[in-house]
Order: structure tokens, then sequence, then C-alpha cells
């Protein structure tokens, strides 16, 4: 057990709103034993940038994890080497250059589809009808598999709640072999036909990764890819409308929309943790490990270090939020980065923006969760 001080949270109140109590382990414990998590917390910025690339001690391997255990073994838990290959293997499909020169065109016209179909509606939960639907169309296109939008969402959602199962609840882990045996049976599929050759299957296979490898590394793809663009195309779209002097000033161009997407993520991280397990006894900040401490760094809570951002529990978009870490402060920075920068801030923003006004509807818009977290409905009214 490491030295850390114990700090008791409310579960349920922190999955409401974990930011409260954040705050007050930054300013009280930052580095703290949190019993209902079962968990060590790194909630400052320099003790988790010090602590994530330090992979001697800070490990990522869990092989015995829920993640591996459901999902096979994937980049996400290696380390060093092992890490490193799968991770240049999946490089050219998810580069800056594939992304500007191949996905980007096909982003927008999925975008352009979307909004040609609600149009007619002038109202509706934007949550479900363009963030989720562009979130996995995109997917669709990036994974190269043949699964509708709907089934993609279905089936991230499942693998995420699986690899949450902490309690072990017999329903939730039957879902997420569904899923994963959905998107096996979508792999097999796509490998029997002509794949992209800049999609993921494709890349993976001409890099002759072994089978599992290609397939374990697919579904975090899919369990990555689908909710965060999702949730921050509509996190951003709900910011805005209810910071309409903000809307105003990037609509006069003094904001550009990827200084709104990094604040956005800054304010409010859609992978608030991310966990590591102490691999060889280490002290950081005063506080000793030992070996099979399990830790979450908490990306969340670095991104409101008062230390490094001014009155952090505000959204605004004029602020330098360049130094946050939502993507991740070490080799596991999000692969997928570029891609979903480039599908929010370059396509869904500008493009739902620049076609409709948009309006909140009435209903109250609901935000929620903590490992993961963002809108949970977005309901709107537009013209064009
Ligand atoms: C706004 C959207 C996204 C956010 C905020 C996000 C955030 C993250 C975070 C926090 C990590 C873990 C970093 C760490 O432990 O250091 C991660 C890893 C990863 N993400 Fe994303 N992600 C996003 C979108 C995507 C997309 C669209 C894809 C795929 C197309 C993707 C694929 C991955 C992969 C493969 C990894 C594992 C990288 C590794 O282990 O080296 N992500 N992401």
């Amino acid at each position: 057990m490491s030295t850390a001080p114990e700090f008791h949270i409310d579960l349920s109140e922190f999955r409401e709103n974990p930011y409260p109590a954040l705050k007050q382990m930054r300013a009280e414990a930052p580095i703290a034993y949190v019993p209902e998590l079962g968990r060590t917390l790194l909630t400052r910025l320099d003790d988790i940038k010090a602590a994530e690339p330090d992979i001697e001690h800070f490990s990522s391997a869990q092989p015995e994890g829920l993640m591996t255990l459901l999902m096979g073994e994937n980049m996400m838990r290696k380390d060093g080497e092992a890490h490193s290959v799968e991770r240049k293997a999946i490089f050219p499909t998810v580069s800056p250059r594939a992304v500007r020169d191949h996905w980007k065109a096909q982003f927008a016209s999925a975008a352009e589809a979307i909004l040609d179909d609600i149009e007619a509606l002038a109202e509706g939960d934007l949550f479900k009808l363009y963030a989720t639907r562009l979130s996995g169309e995109a997917l669709r296109a990036i994974t190269g598999l043949d699964l509708s939008w709907q089934e993609m969402d279905a089936v991230s959602q499942a693998m995420i709640d699986g690899i949450a199962n902490y309690t072990g609840d017999a329903a939730v882990e039957a879902s997420c072999h569904r899923a994963t045996a959905r998107i096996d049976e979508a792999i097999t599929k796509a490998m029997k036909g002509e794949a992209d050759a800049h999609s993921l299957l494709a890349t993976l296979q001409n890099a002759g990764l072994p089978e599992a490898a290609t397939r374990a590394n697919i579904k975090l793809a899919i369990s990555g890819g689908q909710n965060e663009p999702r949730d921050v195309i509509a996190g951003i779209i709900w910011a805005l409308l209810t910071h309409p002097e903000q809307l105003k000033l990037v609509r006069a161009g003094e904001v550009s929309w990827m200084q709104v997407f990094e604040e956005y993520v800054r304010w409010l991280a859609p992978i608030g943790m991310s966990p590591r397990r102490i691999a060889a006894p280490v002290s950081l900040n005063g506080i000793s490990f030992e070996s099979g401490d399990d830790v979450f760094l908490m990306f969340n809570s670095a991104n409101h270090d008062e230390k490094y951002f001014d009155q952090p529990e505000r959204f605004d978009i004029t602020r330098d939020a360049g130094k946050h870490i939502a993507f991740g402060a070490g080799p596991h920075f999000c692969a997928g980065a570029w891609a979903a920068k480039a599908l929010v801030a370059e396509v869904a923003l500008p493009m739902i923006f620049n076609r409709f006004t948009l309006t909140l509807g009435e209903e109250p818009v609901r935000i929620g969760g903590w490992a993961f977290r963002g809108v949970l409905n977005l309901p709107c009214k537009w013209t064009s």
C-alpha cells in the first residue's frame, strides 16, 4: 500500500460532478488513497507529468485487468518496446497527414449528409442526431469495418461498461462479450474483402501484427474513438449556446474553433483518468508506492490545476489552454488526437454552426460521469 493519506468521496456525488472533490484533493492531499475507488489518485498536473513517462515504475501493463480480459491485449496496456511496435503500426492511419489528406474530406461528407437529413426536423436531440452519428460514421471509415453508426455507438458503450465493471455484474459482462463478438465478426468479414488501404484494419495487417493484436487494437480504437469525439461535439455546442458572448467571438473570427476545442477538453475532460500499476517501489512528492499499487492519473483534475489555470472552473475560450493533458502526458498520448481535432474543430462544429442557427430546447441538458464525462442529451432547435 502507498503511504498516501486517505481521502473519502461520495461515489454518487463524484459521478454527478467529480470536480469539487478533486479540488479539495489538490489542495489537501494531492496524492490520495480513495477507499471508495480502491486506488491512489494523482491529482496535480506536475505529478502526473512526472509519473506518466516513468514507465519503469508507473506501468501500463495489466495482463489480468478487465480491459485485457475482455478486449484482448492492446497497446494501451503495454509498456516500452511492446507498446511502441503497435503504436508505430497504427500511425499511418491516424497520422496528421492521413487525417489531412484522407479522412477530413470523408468526415466532411458524412457531416453534410447528416445535416441534410436533419435540416427539416428543425428540432431534436443533437447528441444522438448529430454528435453520435457523425462520430460513428468517422470511426466506421477509420476502422474499415462495416458497422452502422448505431452499432458503433452500442459496441463502444458496451466495451466501456465492461471494462469499468468492477462489481462483476454478469449482464454487463455478457453485453461486453456480445459487443466484442460483433466486432470480431465485422473484422473477419473485412479481412476477406477489400478494406480501404488507409483504414486501421489494412494498416495493422500490412504492419504484420499478429491477428490477435490487430483485433485487440481495433477494439481499443472503437472503445476510445466513439464516445470522446461524440461528447466533445455535443459538449461544445452546449457550452457555446450557454455562453453566447463566447460564441460571438468565434463567429467574429476572434477565437478559432481549435482554441474552443482545446479549452473545452481542458474544462471538461472527456476521459477523466488513465490507470497505472506500480511495477517497482518508487516515491513521488513525499509519497512512497509499493509494487502492485493501483494508481489513477486524474487528467480531469490536472486540467483544473490552479498552478496552471486561473479560475479553472470557468469555461473561457480566450484563455491559453495549451498546458491541458486531456489526451494524456506520456507515451500513451492519444493516438487519435489529430483525427479527433480535425473531426470536431475543422468539420463538425464549423459545419453545423455555419449552416444552422441553433438554440437550446426546453428539456434540461444533463451532464454526468467522472471517468468518462460529458453531456448526455442535447435538445435543440434550429433554422437554416
Ligand atoms: C476528443 C477526443 C479524444 C480524447 C479526449 C481522447 C483521450 C485519450 C486519452 C486520455 C488516452 C490515454 C492517454 C494516456 O494514458 O496517456 C487516449 C488513448 C488512446 N486513444 Fe484517444 N481520445 C480521443 C479520441 C480518440 C480517437 C478518435 C481515437 C481513434 C480513432 C483514439 C484512439 C486512442 C488510442 C488508440 C489510444 C491508446 C494510445 C496508446 O496506448 O499509445 N482516441 N485517448
